[in-house]
């Protein structure tokens, strides 16, 4: 008989009752300790449901060498602090649902999960009952035929209490976060496993909701389209009383599920409608033990794979969820006061200590001359990033992992009525995390149409403003303007490096020749020339520019000139936006651009020659083909832009990816 698991709680509130009674009767789990904020509730909590040890906070909770597992139960904001700290105890982890207030968070908490080698869940009970199982079996087994509808519903009426969990903005109320989780899940499960999948995520998503007067929302409705033409309705809210039911419409029949977020909380028997073809509905009768009993069991049974298995929540289940509750909140317009740029949660990382750099960090640094400090060679584009807590989580990753350079541009700032703009996201975040000194940041500026002295003069001022600093590291031209005498460029980046403004200066999508006729003016008139360029690079070709005006440096010209003059590579589309994943393939032609920028018979090749390296060397094709920008003959620093810490970590492996000369002119289907 193996060893119970020992459980600790942290938090002494409503679902931690409900969760104790539960470890009471399960076949795995005993309860040894409750955690709480004060001594004095974690005793009054203790006595009432029998637990031994009491701890009068949660960090002596962690320390505690008996516990074996914790359970999260803390409101959800909450969960991504203690979480973290959790993994880093090396205890085991069930973390209430949302796993975080956001995917930033949720991603946060996985890769600390990740890194610590510890077990780690989000509590779907239901995802763990044997009612969605035999769901799940009637779906698999073509019940209904094929699926078209799903509508599910999670909503209660609470009366308004604006210090409540449920309503205050501090503790993240409202019902998408709260409930609306549920639908959200069941959407995706039952979209995913009709398409013979664990989930899928929506192609299309629309919601409308009400907002309420703490800047929570109070009710909603989103409809969404899954791959295959699978189209849901979710319904959530905290002041609405509703039916909380779902229902999955097929081309042959459709199925009620009555009870499937709490079905038989105590055990008994739970029902599933089915009705075929018209006739009366049957009635599927499934016989369950206590609901929680089965999550608690499932966690002990699963610790040694670290992740649950389907249907209960994968991370890259949790993750695609926390995406769609994301985007259902930005579809209604509801941001937490937290989440905001100024916001205190935001100025410092997720487990509140000073930012750090790992000391089992793989980065390797270069020089750029003129600039005084080393830079990573992996510089983090921040393009992507529209929300802060989105950008906390990936540059406090990056930064962690020894990265330094951060890529931005006037034009990537977007939408000002959606999101404050990466430059601002960007500039909010080295200030507060009071890192300055240690980070180089790439500007760029005066894109086409805007690509003449005037304007760039203005941009730039518009950048430092919103980057909220006095000068950049790296100033860059988005774009050239052949109209424009190149004499006049070097004149006035000339003027702003010598007010300080910019430390060096170079031209992204410029030809060698112009570039050459710049600083042949620059030696000319005894000023400073361009000494960076940033041109697309890649192990994959640029057939056809990505965006109009581009150029890329992979042809021999340019690389030659590379090669002679030593000119620092800044070089974008490094990862040929994904053409050495799972994104390209011959018979994957929908994304007419990407297959017109990239799809080529020589690319092909590349791509399986990085496979195939990549196999062999046990890493990503997309590190063989970052390490291979790593090993030219020249100073290249890849602009990465991954948009998950997923993606941070794959092409991170890139840094331990050593090639050989020959290896590097193999994947470039060069002869010897
Ligand atoms: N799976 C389910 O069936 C289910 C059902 C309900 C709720 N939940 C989830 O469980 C979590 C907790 O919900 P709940 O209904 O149990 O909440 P609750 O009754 O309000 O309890 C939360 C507990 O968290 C602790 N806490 C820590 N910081 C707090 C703060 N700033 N304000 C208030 N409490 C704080 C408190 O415990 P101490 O004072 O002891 O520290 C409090 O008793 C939520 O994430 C929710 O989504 C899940």
């Amino acid at each position: 008989m193996l060893e119970r698991l020992a459980w600790g709680i942290l938090g002494a509130g409503n679902i931690a009752r409900t969760f104790v009674q539960a470890v009471k009767k399960s076949k795995t789990g005993k309860m040894v300790a409750i955690g709480s904020r004060t001594r004095s509730s974690a005793d009054r909590f203790g006595d009432e449901y029998q637990v031994p040890v009491r701890h009068g906070s949660y960090q002596a909770l962690l320390d505690d060498p008996d516990i074996g597992a914790v359970y999260i139960a803390t409101p959800h904001p909450m969960h991504a602090q203690w979480a973290i700290k959790a993994a880093k105890a090396g205890k085991h982890i069930l973390c209430e649902k949302p796993l975080g207030v956001n995917h930033a968070e949720a991603m946060a908490i996985i890769e600390a999960a990740r890194e610590h080698d510890v077990f780690l869940m989000e509590a779907f009970m239901y995802r763990c009952h044997p009612q969605t199982a035999r769901l799940i079996e009637l779906i698999q087994g073509g019940a209904i035929g094929e699926v078209r509808l799903i509508e599910a519903s999670f909503a209660y009426n609470s009366s308004f209490d604006p210090d409540s969990r449920i309503f205050e903005n501090d503790l993240a109320g409202g019902g998408i976060l709260d409930v609306g989780c549920y639908p959200a899940s069941m959407a995706r499960l039952i979209a995913g496993v009709a398409d013979g999948r664990p989930f899928a995520d929506p192609v299309e998503f629309y919601a409308i909701g009400h907002v309420g007067k703490t800047g929570v929302d109070e009710y909603t409705t989103a409809i969404c389209k899954f791959p295959g033409e699978i189209l849901a309705q979710l319904v959530t809210g905290i002041s609405m009383n509703c039916d909380n039911v779902v229902r999955i419409y097929g081309n042959k029949g459709h199925l009620v599920i009555p009870e499937p977020w709490v079905p038989q909380r105590d055990g008994g028997i739970c029902k599933i409608l089915l009705s075929r073809d018209g006739r009366p509905a049957e009635e599927i009768q499934i016989e369950a033990e206590p609901l929680y009993v089965y999550e608690i069991d499932l966690v002990a049974r699963s610790l040694a794979d670290r992740q649950a298995k389907f249907p209960a929540m994968s991370w890259a289940d949790t993750l695609s969820n926390m995406r769609l509750l994301d985007q259902w909140r930005e579809a209604i317009g509801q941001l937490y006061d937290q989440e905001k740029i100024d916001a205190p949660r935001q100025q410092q990382p997720l487990v509140g200590r000073p930012l750090s750099v790992r000391s089992d960090h793989k980065m390797i640094y270069g020089r750029i001359e003129g600039l005084d400090k080393p830079i990573s060679r992996l510089v983090l584009g921040v393009d992507n990033q529209k929300q802060m807590p989105q950008m906390s989580v990936m540059a406090d990753d990056y930064f962690s992992r020894g990265g330094n350079a951060f890529d931005t541009a006037y034009i990537y700032s977007g939408n000002w009525k959606t999101t404050p703009g990466c430059e601002r996201l960007l500039g909010q975040w080295v200030k507060s995390r009071g890192v300055r000194q240690q980070v180089a940041i790439i500007e760029k500026g005066a894109h086409t149409p805007h690509c003449n002295p005037d304007d760039l003069t203005k941009q730039l001022l518009i950048s430092l403003d919103r980057l909220g600093m006095d000068y950049v590291d790296v100033y860059m031209l988005h774009r050239d303007n052949p109209q424009v005498p190149v004499g006049e460029f070097i004149d006035v980046l000339n003027e702003h490096h010598k007010a300080g403004r910019i430390r060096l200066f170079g031209g992204s999508n410029w030809t060698i020749d112009r570039i050459d006729a710049a600083n042949a003016y620059a030696r000319g008139k005894g000023l400073r020339g361009m000494n960076v360029l940033s041109n697309n690079f890649s192990l994959a070709r640029m057939i056809d520019p990505v965006w109009a005006g581009c150029l890329s440096a992979s042809d021999p010209q340019s690389r030659a000139w590379l090669e002679k003059t030593r000119t620092p590579l800044l070089a974008w589309s490094s990862q040929a936006q994904g053409f050495f994943t799972d994104r390209s393939s011959p018979d994957k032609i929908q994304d007419t651009n990407f297959v017109r920028t990239w799809y080529s018979q020589d690319n092909f090749t590349r791509k399986e020659r990085a496979v195939e390296l990549a196999r062999k060397l046990s890493v990503d094709p997309t590190a063989v083909a970052l390490a291979y920008l790593l090993h030219q003959p020249f100073p290249v620093f890849p602009l990465i832009g991954p948009r998950t810490l997923d993606e941070t970590r794959s092409s991170m492996a890139a840094l331990e990816v050593q090639l050989t000369e020959r290896q590097v002119r193999w994947l470039n289907l060069e002869t010897d």
